[in-house]
């Protein structure tokens, strides 16, 4: 078995984690390899933001003023690392979806490369994550867009992998139907 495929089978989400954290050194190293992922003419549409520390609380303050509530909301405390992972649409013959495609799979694979490294991820959304409020907090342009957060952690000690039902490949890979004869 190559390492690729026992990270992939060993990964799993970790919705509780410490307050242990990798460094942003640590994490320029796996960023940059997971930038290498499939890239429609290399545009490089995705940045990241890094969230530590008081930054959680103004997520927490535009998840309120996004869900039109007051004070801040203490789901961004539940790690003490959110990586935000924004598409970038460049202007191009590539289109958008396309686009968020690569931002998605760099989401992946970093989630992939801090887990193999140690750390515990889970890749959070809510119905807050695309609005006015959330894109203002974190400086969005007019031509991006958020795709959730990955939330980054120290796997907790003494904590069994939860079981994850294995994928049977085979409902997941068909072949094309037969063309309709005089079609
Ligand atoms: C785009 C995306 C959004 C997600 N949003 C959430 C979320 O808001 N809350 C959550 O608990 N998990 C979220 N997840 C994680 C999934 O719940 C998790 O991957 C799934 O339960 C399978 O668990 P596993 O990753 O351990 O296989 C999200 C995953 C993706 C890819």
């Amino acid at each position: 078995m190559g390492p690729a495929l026992e990270a992939v089978r060993a990964r799993r989400s970790w919705s509780k984690v410490t307050d242990a954290a990798p460094t942003h050194d640590e994490l320029l190293t796996l960023v940059s390899a997971a930038g290498r992922v499939a890239d429609h003419s290399s545009l490089r549409p995705w940045r990241l933001i890094e969230l530590r520390g008081s930054d959680r609380e103004v997520l927490g303050r535009a998840i309120n003023k996004a869900n039109g509530s007051s004070g801040a909301s203490d789901k961004p405390l539940r790690a003490p690392l959110l990586i935000a992972v924004v598409a970038s649409y460049r202007k191009s013959k590539v289109p958008r979806w396309e686009q968020e495609a690569v931002a998605s799979g760099v989401a992946h694979t970093l989630s992939l490369l801090l887990d193999e490294a140690g750390w515990g991820v889970l890749w959070r959304t809510g119905d807050y994550t695309r609005s006015k409020a959330v894109a203002k907090a974190h400086g969005l342009g007019k031509n991006e867009e958020l795709l959730g957060w990955l939330y980054v952690g120290g796997k907790p000690p003494r904590v069994r992998p939860g079981r994850r039902k294995a994928v049977d490949a085979r409902h997941h890979v068909k072949r094309m139907p037969k063309p309709k004869k005089n079609a």
